[in-house]
């Protein structure tokens, strides 16, 4: 009875989720706030300035590359192991564990990409104060301080981050329960006699050896109350067992001089992060939140523990490597310094708190000292994006759902007809036979594998969704075999853990293990997934894990993937389901072809496995401006193929915000427009001609620019720079740029401001860099940069620069997708720089494989233009790869009239090109050069 009338509020709540219109803001009550997450607030709770903790020097040991030092607590006697590491790279590790742990403590696997290099550490100075240690050269330094303990970085005579200067720092070892050992001890006492007489036995040992005094006896643990909710705690209708007790951790972070925070996605939020005091700190903790609230530190999908500051000196980064719930205070302050006249001036400061609810503290501080090396930094560490098959950077149709085979053949035909390019066409849920992913529903999709040939025959693909809640079918192969193999996680009681999603009653599979996701990648190829081909993606969605009639709509934290509680590994799950699906991909081609997959939930790393998108949105004006502040988010953090579905999830939009939507979303890196199931069709067409024609063009200036999105993923992919960029990363003394989130930079030759305002007539334009110039990409005119400039716009305005001094590839001729365009010529856009200088770059392959990794199968050109001249050359000379693309024309802005434009090949041929010079515009063209864009030339313009 009682699990009936769970599974009809169930489907209450399902039906209540599927109501389209009257969509109200998320229902708060279901997700915790700090006050109703106990660690939370005991952490939050911990007052500033009076830390127990004492190093104990004479516990200092110093290798080659590592320091260890025990910290103990004066209160409770209990000891904390600290380990130092000096990272390649300007970085600096520090791992703080219990030092005697009842039971191990989870330590975060697979996120790095390896054990991080060490350089040697050396000691400059100890006294009984404390140590100093050197960081390599120029001065940099870490200062140990005893009493109490805390840990300054510093450069010369500035202190960069200072570690426990609140005193913050707070370890809840473990601990055997008090009153179950009470209970026990009245029911059972001679055993607890015995439990006592074996602990205190180990304990003399102990002592004697002047190790550790953290025994479940100790005289000042017995005095440590237990606080409420510590052993126990319900949250609405869910108790969390907790068998371990208290677990959490904190500790603060000091940042001198510092006024901006960005980073720690995922959140509904501005690009500068705001102080949390008077409010909730920003919570990162994997959740499906129904209808998200935008400017709120509510946890949503993803979680990626890395906080960057950024002032006009430098810019550093902090990722906190720890999978469990976390919650981050900020706080800012002016503070009184004396400069070097020993006149007193205000200098900003900013305090984090960061607070975990088990593992360990393991902290990786990035030093920087520009943007660009905070990223190499972060990337050396976890990776870079990975790089997407060229498709995927084109447009994705996507809607839930495209109801059977006509439905996808007609929307196809669609784009045809409307001569509107698109790469991807996408299907939901309803696709599958009964929510059972790797299945076709055999009504509405009986010929999925003619469906797949009817769009390669076009040179199109698409995407089929597979979420990771495998519905609990004794038929269903895919439960059978994992219930078989024993691999989904448990329940606390050691059964196979079940929840309620989409399918109805659903197990999780525990990807966290290797076996479960060697498994699952084996699931995707081609005997095994039916009606599967070549030209099928995979979209990973519900994987925080959603989890319908879960707390907080996700798993039980004392769930168990195997001997870890899902409390310690919750923010992993989807980053695992989706290396073990793109993992999956690339094995079904034998290693050869590059995968694509969208996943929702993410942490620390899942750049390396495809592309994220913001969740269900909305069709409102703030939904579409929010796009912009949570992808810089993400790109900051390394996750640089981010979108959010264009158009708004929930809600029909206008016509006009739709229109508004494919030009913001042409420009932002994951192009896909998608649709609630309950929402009215909105395929680009539906809204009248002149709509139909702007979505068009929106479109098509995305497929033009795909050189340049692709060169800029290949970048990212090497290099660890973002994609699409806050101001300041290329402006980083500029303070105007720092707060800037309404428009951004992709690469560095590009800004983008889309109009996200409804009724627009104008947007002003932050162009910056003194001294330079920028270029109207549709007009060509020309912009002095350090200025506010106000653009006036109309329904078809995507005000978009580009940098005087920068070289821009493009394919101008319009096709059905990207791959059709694969032979096509390429213009260049030459925009000049006040000094008559401009450089670029181009990178080709085939667009689909590893070849260019594996065989070094690519172009990779460097135009340079200066004194009139203008080369190609290349910039890989060991790699190989030809192209039929030749150089149609290129547009020279910032030009003088030349009298002769001469083309030298590097076979020696010299021909005069015809050109065109506008002189109201200063835009030479020159038409056909004719050459192949993967030979060496030279163009003079004499
Ligand atoms: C939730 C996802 O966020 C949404 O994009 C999708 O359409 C539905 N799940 C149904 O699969």
């Amino acid at each position: 009875m009682a699990a009936l009338i769970q599974r009809l509020s169930w489907l209450l709540a399902i039906c209540v989720a599927l109501v389209p219109s009257g969509i109200q803001a998320v229902d708060r009550s279901n997700f915790k706030t700090c006050s109703q997450s106990s660690f939370c607030k005991r952490m939050r709770d911990i007052p500033p300035g009076q830390s127990p903790y004492r190093a104990l020097l004479e516990t200092l040991e110093l290798s080659n590359t590592r320091l260890t030092l025990q910290l103990i607590n004066d209160n409770n006697k209990v000891r904390l192991l600290l380990e130092l590491y000096r990272l390649q790279g300007n970085m600096t590790r520090l791992k703080i564990n219990e030092l005697k742990p009842l039971r191990p403590r989870f330590e975060v696997p697979d996120v790095l990409i390896a054990d991080p290099p060490t350089e040697p550490l050396s000691l400059v100075s100890q006294d009984e104060g404390g140590v100093v240690l050197s960081l390599g050269s120029d001065a940099r330094h870490v200062v140990v301080s005893a009493q109490p303990f805390r840990l300054d970085i510093v450069e010369g005579p500035r202190v960069l981050l200072s570690v426990n200067s609140r005193g913050l720092l707070a370890f809840e070892h473990q601990r055997p329960r008090k009153d179950t050992l009470s209970k026990i001890s009245n029911t059972v006492s001679s055993m607890w006699d015995t439990i006592k007489n074996i602990f205190s036995s180990n304990n003399e040992n102990d002592s004697e050896e002047g190790e550790v005094a953290d025994d479940p006896e100790n005289e000042n643990d017995e005095k440590e109350e237990d606080q409420p909710d510590m052993w126990e705690e319900t949250f609405k209708s869910h108790t969390d067992s907790k068998p371990n007790g208290p677990t959490a951790i904190s500790i603060d972070f000091s940042l001198p001089a510092v006024e901006h925070v960005y980073g720690i996605p995922e959140h509904a939020e501005n690009l500068k992060l705001k102080t949390t005091h008077g409010g909730d700190p920003y919570r990162l903790y994997n959740l499906d939140v129904f209808q998200y609230e935008l400017n709120n530190p509510m946890a949503l999908y993803g979680s990626v523990p890395v906080l960057l500051s950024h002032s006009p000196q430098r810019t550093m980064g902090i990722f906190w490597l720890n999978a469990a719930e976390m919650w981050v205070d900020i706080s800012s302050k002016a503070v009184e310094k004396m400069d070097a006249a020993q006149t007193p001036s205000e200098v900003p400061l900013t305090d984090i708190h960061w607070i975990s609810e088990s593992g360990i503290i393991d902290v990786f501080i990035m030093l920087g000292p520009k943007p660009s090396d905070v990223f190499m930094q972060y990337t050396s560490l976890t990776g870079t994006q990975s790089f997407p098959p060229l498709s995927a950077l084109g447009y994705h149709q996507c809607r839930w759902n495209y109801n059977d085979q006509e439905d996808v053949r007609n929307v196809d035909q669609g784009f045809d007809d409307h001569d509107i390019p698109y790469d991807f066409i996408w299907l939901d849920i309803e696709h599958t036979d009964g929510k059972r992913y790797f299945t076709w529903d055999p009504a509405h999709f009986p010929q999925p594998r003619e469906m797949l040939q009817g769009l390669m025959d076009k040179r199109r693909k698409m995407v089929a969704i597979v979420d990771p809640h495998i519905k609990v079918d004794s038929g269903y192969k895919i439960h059978k075999e994992i219930h078989s193999k024993n691999l989904y996680v448990k329940n606390k009681d050691g059964g196979d853990y079940e929840g309620w999603c989409w399918p109805g009653t659903a197990g999780y599979p525990d990807f966290t293990n290797p076996d479960m996701r060697t498994w699952w990648a084996s699931m995707f190829s081609y005997d095994q997934y039916e009606g599967s081909m070549e030209n099928l993606y995979i979209w990973n969605d519900m994987n925080e894990p959603s989890v319908f009639n879960g707390p907080e709509v996700t798993m039980h934290k004392d769930a168990l993937h195997g001997s870890w509680e899902h409390r310690d590994v919750h923010n992993l799950y989807g980053f695992y389901v989706q290396m073990a699906t793109a993992e999956g991909l690339i094995q079904r081609s034998g290693g050869v072809e590059r995968p694509f997959v969208l996943t929702r939930a993410f942490f620390a790393g899942s750049q390396r496995y495809g592309a994220v998108w913001t969740g269900d949105n909305a069709a409102e004006w703030s939904h579409l401006k929010i796009s912009i502040p949570m992808c810089l988010s993400l790109g900051l953090v390394g996750i640089s193929f981010c979108g959010a579905d264009v158009g708004g999830f929930f809600k029909p939009p206008s016509a006009e915000l739709l229109v508004r939507w494919y030009q913001t979303g042409a420009y932002q890196p994951f192009f896909r427009a998608h649709a609630h199931l309950d929402t009215p069709r909105r395929e680009p067409w539906l809204f009248g001609p002149e709509n139909t024609a702007l979505i068009r063009e929106a479109v098509r200036e995305r497929y033009a620019l795909l050189p340049y999105w692709y060169l800029l993923f290949y970048k990212a992919n090497h290099t660890g720079q973002p994609v699409m960029r806050p101001l300041w990363v290329e402006y980083p003394e500029d303070a105007i740029t720092f707060a800037i989130d309404d428009e951004f930079l992709l690469g560095d030759d590009l800004i983008v401001h889309p109009v996200t305002e409804e009724g627009s007539k104008g947007v002003t334009v932050y162009l910056p860099g003194n001294g330079g110039v920028w270029y109207d990409a549709h007009t060509f005119q020309r912009h002095v940069g350090g200025q506010n400039l106000y653009v006036p716009v109309t329904m078809s305005s995507i005000p978009v620069f580009q940098r005087g001094g920068s070289i821009i590839p493009r394919k101008n001729r319009v096709r059905r997708s990207s791959s059709c365009m694969e032979n096509d010529p390429y213009t260049l856009y030459v925009a000049l720089s006040p000094q008559g200088t401009a450089e670029g770059e181009l990178y080709i392959d085939d667009g689909h494989t590893f070849n260019y990794q594996l065989q070094k199968q690519f172009i990779h050109r460097r135009f340079i233009f200066a004194e009139s001249t203008f080369s190609s050359r290349n910039i890989s000379p060991d790699s190989q790869f030809s192209t039929a693309s030749w150089v149609e024309r290129v547009f020279i802005l910032g030009a003088h009239r030349p009298s002769s434009v001469t083309l030298k090949t590097s076979d020696g041929n010299v021909s005069s090109l015809e050109f065109d010079f506008d002189k109201a515009t200063s835009v030479l063209t020159i038409h056909k050069p004719g050459v192949n864009v993967g030979a060496d030339w030279i163009l003079l313009l004499q």
